[in-house]
């Protein structure tokens, strides 16, 4: 206790986000703001009404904040911030349709942030993640290690589920990981894979294990086209809400996750997912695994991929 996380954007991520937050009840605060007047104070007292209920002593501070920033010195003093702000992708959308009009809004959140919470490990979740992580470090200037992006773990839940799925086990007897961008340029890491610690391709023909690799890097989209509007918010906020946990309770647990990478797997000055350990500075350290001649391969198109859409992002 004693810890204060904010979430910035009240959408379906940020309040679910809130929500999962407040239910680990690891928290003293968590505050909740949005651009719509009204919107994040009554999600909080929705939230801090189920107290009872759920059984959790953390509050819930819900504030609007103006475009001058007007509303922001509620999330002084927070030790991690998520950004979930920006728009979703529409039906058909790519995530990288998104770019310009998110890049303004997360530039604008990040120099409040910067200014506000200037001691904050900062959790991006805003789309295209990879090229919105970059930004965010870029707007706040706090140290690489303090800005990470929320897509691996994830993407690897979405993996997960779908073997589980596939061959009627629980999820908790598969491990699977990806790596790369959170985007078409996702690396999904068959060989890392297990089901009951024996190989995924032991036990799964490669052609459905291709096709999961493909749903899973479809995965955002797939939701999307469901919904219609808005895209997918309760295992992208189960994401975000465990790397906060984690930071916050400097656990050093390792997840996949969107770090600055200088010198890992040979790549250098890039934001990309991969391994990282977490703890209470944010990413304590990039963890290398073991990749085949081709995953390692991937991983680097990924690196270049993302570079240069990166240093586009610098400028808007
Ligand atoms: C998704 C969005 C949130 O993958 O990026 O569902």
């Amino acid at each position: 206790m004693g810890k204060k996380v904010t979430v910035v954007g009240a959408g379906f991520y940020g309040s679910t986000t809130a929500q999962r937050l407040a239910e680990y009840d690891v928290f003293e605060t968590v505050v909740l703001t949005d651009i719509i007047e009204g919107k994040p104070a009554g999600l909080a007292l929705d939230l801090n009404q189920s107290r009872p209920i759920e059984g959790f002593e953390t509050k819930v501070v819900g504030v609007t904040t103006g475009a001058g920033g007007e509303g922001y010195e509620a999330i002084e003093g927070s030790d991690l911030v998520v950004i979930t702000a920006g728009l979703p992708r529409k039906p058909g959308m790519s995530r990288m349709d998104l770019l310009e009009v998110n890049a303004k809004i997360v530039r604008g959140v990040a120099e409040n942030v910067a200014k506000y919470a200037p001691n904050a490990v900062v959790i991006v979740v805003s789309n295209p993640l990879d090229e919105m992580t970059a930004l965010a470090q870029a707007a706040t200037g706090f140290p690489r290690h303090r800005v990470l992006g929320q897509a691996g773990v994830l993407d690897t839940a979405r993996f997960t589920h779908f073997v589980a799925d596939e061959l009627g086990v629980p999820v908790r007897s598969v491990k699977t990981l990806t790596l790369g961008s959170h985007g078409d340029t996702m690396v999904p890491v068959p060989s890392q894979c297990t089901v009951d610690g024996k190989p995924l391709s032991d036990v799964m023909p490669a052609a459905k294990i291709e096709e999961i690799v493909t749903r899973t890097r479809n995965g955002g989209a797939e939701v999307v086209a469901l919904l219609k509007t808005g895209s997918a918010y309760y295992a992208p906020s189960a994401a975000a809400a465990r790397m906060a946990r984690a930071i916050a309770e400097d656990s050093g647990e390792v997840w996949p996750v969107c770090a600055w990478v200088d010198g890992e797997y040979g790549i250098s000055g890039v934001y990309l997912g991969v391994l990282a350990e977490l703890g209470a500075t944010g990413v304590r350290r990039v963890v290398e695994t073991p990749l085949t001649d081709s995953e390692l391969a991937a991983l680097k198109e990924a690196a270049e991929a993302v570079r240069s859409k990166q240093s586009d992002v610098a400028g808007l």
